[in-house]
């Protein structure tokens, strides 16, 4: 029952930031616990079924891999946006690896894909380029805690790139604001954002931003899709390239497009004897996408919505990147891409249980797993990217 303490032991990590236990005969979802220590549990939600949560609040015998959270506010019943600060960097990687397999494993269908989360440069604080904070009522920001809307007010954050100061913004008062939001990067002072109820309305910083990745600058909308982590798109962008070798004057499509940042890399490594078709459904990012392929005229934009039509009616192409939302591709996309004409295709995802569905649905219908890579993208957090290649046939 809610507030009750019981003593367990910890058995796996789970999708979502938490691990298992069992307690007269009901799993346990803990956070703030690893794999293989026993703690007491102080039960924070009793859904009555088979299942209920909690918070590890004493630590009766711990791994290795725990070390003291960095951060002040992590903890539990404190702040909800990290999962792992309790975890050393090589822990969160392995743990991460573990949720990737174990999804491909029990809904991907595939029990035996090897998977290594690979770090990247910078560490695990100072990295967030963008930061939401929620607005209390006395107008006070911070973050939520776990599973509330409860706002845990705060003087920092400590995974906030130095760039955004967003002490500075959290000494404000933001009476009458739904939240507040930082997006920044060493190249530009930062834009704050206020939302309210309806939209969110720049108060100081551009509204366009420029963002380096490739070795070229990007420009990026404020309400346009960018990776938050500063080494992500040249990580994400170097592994779509590696997997898949593109080669002058091959045809691209590049689905879910954002400023075009796929798109500009394949445009440069297939030349103007190819051809990349880039789409994308925002308006803003449809817009920033138009103008950071200008320099590459064989690439253009479509700003449409990606679906199963979509793909069917597109002419041959040779290679496709796919970057969904978290929620995935789905059924019906990932059937008429499976039905098209290309070689290989880069699914970059945030979810991997929806990719590991998505690559289900490619396997039904003859394609393969051919490649994995995983990133930390967001450390101290749960969050994985994956990027995999497809590839027809069953190898
Ligand atoms: C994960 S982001 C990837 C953006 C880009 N590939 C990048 O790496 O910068 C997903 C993008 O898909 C767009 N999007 C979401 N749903 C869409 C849909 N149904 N049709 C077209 N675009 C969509 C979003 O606006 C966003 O730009």
């Amino acid at each position: 029952m809610k507030g009750d303490l019981v003593e367990v032991d910890v058995t796996a990590v789970a999708h979502g930031g938490h691990c298992v236990a069992r307690h007269l005969g009901r799993v346990v979802f803990v956070r703030h616990a690893l794999p293989g220590e026993r703690v007491v549990v102080r039960i924070t939600e009793d859904t009555g079924g088979s299942y209920c949560r909690g918070d590890a609040v004493q630590v009766l015998q711990a791994a290795p891999e725990r070390v003291e959270p960095p951060c002040p506010y992590a903890g539990p019943g404190r702040c909800g946006g990290c999962d792992f600060q309790h975890v050393t960097a090589a822990g969160q990687r392995g743990l991460k690896a573990t949720v990737v397999r174990e999804q491909l494993s029990r809904l991907g269908g595939l029990p035996d894909v090897p998977v290594v989360v690979e770090e990247l440069p910078g560490g695990l604080l100072g990295w967030r380029t963008r930061m939401q904070f929620a607005v209390d009522r006395r107008g006070r920001a911070g973050l939520r805690r776990h599973r509330s809307h409860s706002v845990l007010p705060l003087a920092d954050c400590p995974l906030a790139h130095p760039a955004l100061s967003v002490s500075d913004v959290l000494a404000r008062r933001w009476r009458d604001a739904q939240g507040v939001e930082v997006v920044g990067s060493a190249a530009e002072p930062p834009t704050v954002l206020r939302r309210g109820l309806h939209r969110s309305v720049a108060v100081s910083g551009p509204q366009v931003r420029r963002e380096q990745a490739a070795g070229r600058s990007w420009q990026v909308d404020i309400g346009a899709f960018w990776q938050v982590h500063p080494a992500a798109a040249d990580v994400l962008g170097a592994a779509v390239l590696s997997m898949l070798a593109p080669r002058p004057g091959e045809r691209c499509v590049d689905l879910y497009g954002g400023v075009g940042l796929f798109a500009g890399l394949l445009a440069d490594t297939v030349g103007p004897t190819g051809s990349v078709l880039c789409v994308e459904g925002d308006r803003a990012a449809a817009a920033d996408a138009r103008v950071n392929l200008a320099p590459t005229p064989w690439a253009s934009v479509r700003r449409q919505a990606v679906d199963a039509a979509l793909v069917a009616g597109l002419s041959a192409y040779d290679v496709a990147v796919l970057d969904p939302p978290r929620t995935g591709a789905g059924r019906p996309l990932v059937e008429a891409l499976a039905a098209g004409p290309a070689r290989a295709i880069a699914y970059v995802a945030c979810d991997p249980a929806a990719l590991a569905r998505d690559v289900k649905t490619f396997g039904e219908h003859g394609w393969r797993l051919s490649a994995l890579r995983a990133f930390d993208l967001f450390p101290m957090t749960h969050h994985v990217e994956c990027v995999a290649l497809l590839v027809p046939g069953t190898g």
